[in-house]
């Protein structure tokens, strides 16, 4: 949510700031600005997206010139997309300029108290408090004042300040809300994100809360808040700059899916060796799993879709009750936490507040925390007892999809791994699973190759007012990320529902011509599912089938149908969900939408 860039350096500071800006707009897109200093702080933002910022740019009369600067994608969330509310926020003065990520709390009380000393504010944005703010502490020293307003602020941030008495200066600092200071020669950066800088640097520190940072363009300092100089380890990135572009594909989006086997293979593989799971990073004793009394697993979004298929597979092939729960009703629902228990946090940015947050609440009471993270070093990988990486590598669309296909295949391990410890899986049993495990990759390939035959039946279906998506078991937790796919980037109102729930409300809904995507891989249920089918079928519902190899009965009662591999029932979703991910993409582009970025949202919410 909202993306920060700041530079200090010998180069021009604006080009570096929007090319920057541009690897971080999926972070946020109602608006942007830069700030940079040349001669004082000169200031230029607007609503909209970041080419509405070149373009007011390239109308100026003069051009910017200065070698330090900030920039600022923004997600809004107090007041509207509107150039005044668009960052940086400057102190009324001007002397100050920032840029924020994040949300001030007290912000209301901060702006009492400022225009009772006199101060006026143009914006309805808790940003230009803090400005404000910090303008009113300063005396003469960046990382004092700063140190200062963190005293005085409540909520999530991370901050990049110029200010114009120190020319040869940037401070920042985070709280709750991702940072990372990029290290070159001659020349410093902070940002959001990794994407921003790679043109730039591998070489980066990453701030955690209430790490103070100031720049130069030859010094970096790090400081806690009583002022101590800190150390910190350099990290490295080792991914190129390609895997965070579009490699000729129209959107991210697209090429995240077809990455999927790819990641899976990344994922699984190294982690199978010979007849067993091994997941060398963790900790976790085989006692300790067997002393497991209950799991909680917590995510936001579509990580808390690939929980829901964890607690199928979990529960079943370890008999370890499971419980899942969306991270922003579970750090308010007091609940309860058990010596025994081992909480299970699921977030492909690692920096998802309400998950964050979620898991700090079970690490309050004393509960072990394993976290399924895709990004390397982020807060919610630091935080916990225990990490198991997805290897997707970055993922730049809003709507997920490696970061959940790789998901899944981590709780397929955990409940592998889970089931020998607690010896509730046979040997054979073991090496079947194992054998079907090491498929999955190819499993998904195969399903990408119905792309061709989903274009055609995306333009048949672009117009659908509603779509339902059903399954039961497993085949309904993969109906659940099916949906959201296809809402948050087509418009098109969906729901997922458990198909023996239909009756139960939903099914006055259908009408003649109602998509209806059924999911039916799941052999037990698989005659209810057909019974089901009838029902919509009954009442005018054109129906996309997605079953497995050899279930040709469907044929007779659905109106298409894609065919998945034989596998393990308990690995189906990871192919499921393709047909349904191309479909939601196809649909989008069939209907204009901005596929990597949807309106509204943003990846990583770093707010509540
Ligand atoms: O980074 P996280 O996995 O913690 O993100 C969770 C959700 O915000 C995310 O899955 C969201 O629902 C996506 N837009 C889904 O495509």
């Amino acid at each position: 949510m909202c993306g920060i860039v700041g530079y200090i350096g010998m180069k021009e500071a604006a080009p570096v700031l929007l090319q920057g800006l541009e690897k971080l707009e999926y972070r946020g897109y109602d608006s942007a600005g830069i700030a940079v200093y040349q001669d004082d702080i000169f200031t230029i933002k607007t609503k909209g997206r970041l080419h509405d910022l070149k373009q007011k740019i390239e109308k100026m009369d003069t051009s910017i010139h200065g070698s330090v600067g900030i920039g600022h994608t923004r997600w809004a969330t107090h007041g509207a997309p509107s150039d005044v509310n668009s960052h940086p926020h400057s102190s009324e003065n001007g002397r100050i300029s920032i840029v924020h990520n994040g949300i001030i709390e007290n912000y209301m009380e901060l702006k009492l108290f400022l225009q009772q000393e006199g101060r006026k504010f143009v914006s309805e944005t808790d940003t230009e408090i803090v400005a404000q703010l910090f303008d009113y502490y300063y005396q003469g020293d960046l990382v004092d004042t700063m140190i200062k307003v963190i005293d005085k602020i409540r909520g999530a941030y991370a901050l990049g300040v110029l200010c114009s008495e120190h020319p040869d200066e940037i401070v920042a600092v985070r709280k709750d809300s991702p940072l990372l200071v990029g290290i070159g020669q001659n020349e410093n950066y902070i940002a959001s994100d990794i994407p921003a800088l790679l043109e730039y640097t591998r070489d980066y520190y990453l701030l955690e809360d209430n790490e103070i940072v100031l720049l130069k363009k030859d010094s970096i300092q790090l400081f806690d808040l009583n002022r101590n100089e800190i150390k910190k380890e350099i990290f490295h990135v080792t991914w190129d700059v390609s895997a965070a572009e579009k490699d000729g594909y129209d959107y991210f989006m697209m090429k995240e899916i077809m990455e999927q086997p790819e990641g899976l293979r990344k994922t699984i593989l190294p982690r199978i060796k010979e007849n067993e799971i091994q997941l060398d990073q963790i900790e976790l004793t085989a006692e300790q799993v067997n002393n497991i009394n209950r799991i909680h697993i917590v995510a936001c979004g579509s990580a808390w879709h690939a929980s829901i298929v964890g607690k199928y597979i979990i529960e079943k092939l370890s008999r370890i009750p499971v419980e899942v729960d969306l991270a922003s009703e579970f750090r308010y629902r007091q609940p309860i936490l058990q010596k025994n228990d081992l909480c299970i946090i699921v977030s492909q940015s690692g920096e998802t507040a309400d998950t964050l947050a979620a898991l700090r609440e079970a690490k309050k009471h004393g509960v072990r925390v394993l976290s399924i993270v895709n990004v390397v070093g982020s807060s919610i990988a630091r935080e916990s007892d225990d990490v198991i990486y997805t290897w997707a590598g970055p993922e730049i669309a809003v709507a997920t999809t490696k970061g959940y296909s790789t998901q899944l295949s981590v709780m397929y391990l955990l409940a592998l791994y889970f089931g020998k410890a607690r010896k509730t899986i046979t040997e054979q049993e073991m090496t079947d699973y194992i054998q079907k495990l090491k498929k999955v990759p190819d499993d998904v390939q195969k399903l990408l190759e119905f792309e061709d035959r989903i274009k055609v039946l995306a333009k048949q279906y672009a117009h659908s007012k509603d779509v339902f998506v059903i399954g039961r078991g497993i085949d309904y937790a993969a109906a659940l990320e099916g949906s959201l796919k296809l809402k948050e980037i087509s418009y098109i109102h969906s729901e997922a529902y458990a198909a023996g729930e239909l009756k139960h409300g939903t099914i006055s809904l259908i009408e003649y011509g109602t998509l209806v995507v059924a999911v039916a891989t799941q052999q037990a249920l698989f005659e209810k599912l057909i019974s089901n089918i009838k029902e919509v079928k009954a009442r005018g519902a054109k129906v996309v089938a997605i079953a497995t190899e050899g279930s040709t009965s469907i044929e007779k009662v659905a109106d298409e149908v894609f065919y998945i591999p034989k596998t393990s029932e308990m690995f189906t979703a990871s192919a499921t969900v393709v047909p349904m991910q191309l479909l939601s993409y196809y649909i989008a582009v069939e209907r204009g939408c901005d596929v990597d970025k949807p309106r509204n949202l943003a990846k990583s919410v770093t707010v509540e």
